[in-house]
């Protein structure tokens, strides 16, 4: 990559059955970290590594979505009228931060097919894609670790983090060269190996940074694990060629898309908050005694 990264895309056109029934009605992707929707701190931390164009993949019933990165008239005239201007500048900061246009996935057929949907929107670019599901808490952005490393390399980047062997059959996996500064060259990518055949236990986490033929890639790429058009399948093929580094990126990451994980990334972001975390620490010592 010779530029610094501009846009990113969110695939969000996913059902959301694991959260049930919160989701029937409302997108997972809205569902809070404390007050703050899954979305919105996916979406701020592309802001962060300095993206400007964000491309949400939804499908049905998603609309919550766009709404929530508009402007909204009679929210924002009630909180001026009301004297709210905290939260007037809050609510206006999400709508201001950043270019957002959609897509649509017409069909779920996988991740590497959502990611296709957005091969015009995207162009001749280089380009990030964050999962929502992976909540990154770090200080250098997630994606912007993957974006610093594919701009000294120049080759495609993919986010990397070791996990217990009995969940490697739960992720895509990669396997490859160490290198000096402890990411890896990746040589072999599987997308959910049957349990006991995972060539290491490097995880794929939802981050990653691609460039423009990726499109060509996936256009050629056969159903895989689950009958689904795989990313990782359009990324072994960049490996195999030697252009895809896997980055051990630093920071806590959470799986808001696991009901355990999400319930821990809600109390590991109370935590940071000086307004909440006297009284959630007191409540966490008493139920726990
Ligand atoms: C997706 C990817 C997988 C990756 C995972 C990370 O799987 O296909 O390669 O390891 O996200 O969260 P999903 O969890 O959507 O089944």
């Amino acid at each position: 990559m010779k530029h610094p990264l501009r846009k990113v895309v969110i695939p969000a056109a996913g059902l959301g059955t694991r959260f049930l029934p919160a989701t029937k009605a409302v997108p997972k992707e809205m569902l809070p970290i404390v007050d703050t929707p899954t979305i919105q701190l996916i979406v701020e931390e592309a802001v962060r590594a300095g993206v400007q164009q964000v491309i949400v993949v939804n499908g049905r019933g998603k609309g919550a979505i766009e709404d929530h990165f508009d402007r909204s008239y009679e929210l924002e005239d009630t909180l001026t009228r009301k004297g709210k201007k905290d939260l007037f500048e809050l609510v206006r900061k999400i709508s201001d931060s950043v270019r957002l246009s959609s897509v649509r996935q017409k069909e779920p057929m996988g991740l590497g097919h959502a990611v296709l949907a957005a091969k015009a929107a995207v162009g001749d670019d280089w380009f990030g894609v964050l999962l929502g599901d992976d909540l990154i808490d770090s200080e250098e952005p997630g994606i912007g670790q993957l974006a610093r490393v594919s701009m000294q390399t120049g080759k495609a980047t993919v986010a990397l983090m070791p996990v217990p062997d009995d969940q490697v059959h739960l992720y895509g996996v990669a396997a490859g060269k160490a290198l000096p500064d402890g990411n890896i060259t990746v040589e072999k990518m599987v997308e959910k190996p049957p349990r006991g055949t995972a060539p290491s236990n490097l995880a794929v986490i939802g981050r990653y940074v691609l460039p423009p033929d990726i499109f060509g890639i996936l256009e050629k790429v056969k159903p895989g694990a689950g009958g689904e058009i795989q990313l990782t399948d359009a990324l072994a093929v960049l490996a195999q060629e030697g252009r895809l580094i896997g980055v051990r990126f630093k920071g806590e990451r959470h799986d808001a898309g696991d009901r355990l994980g999400y319930l821990q990334a809600n109390i590991a972001w109370a935590l940071k908050r000086p307004d909440l975390r006297d009284g959630l620490l007191a409540y966490l010592r008493k139920v726990t005694q």
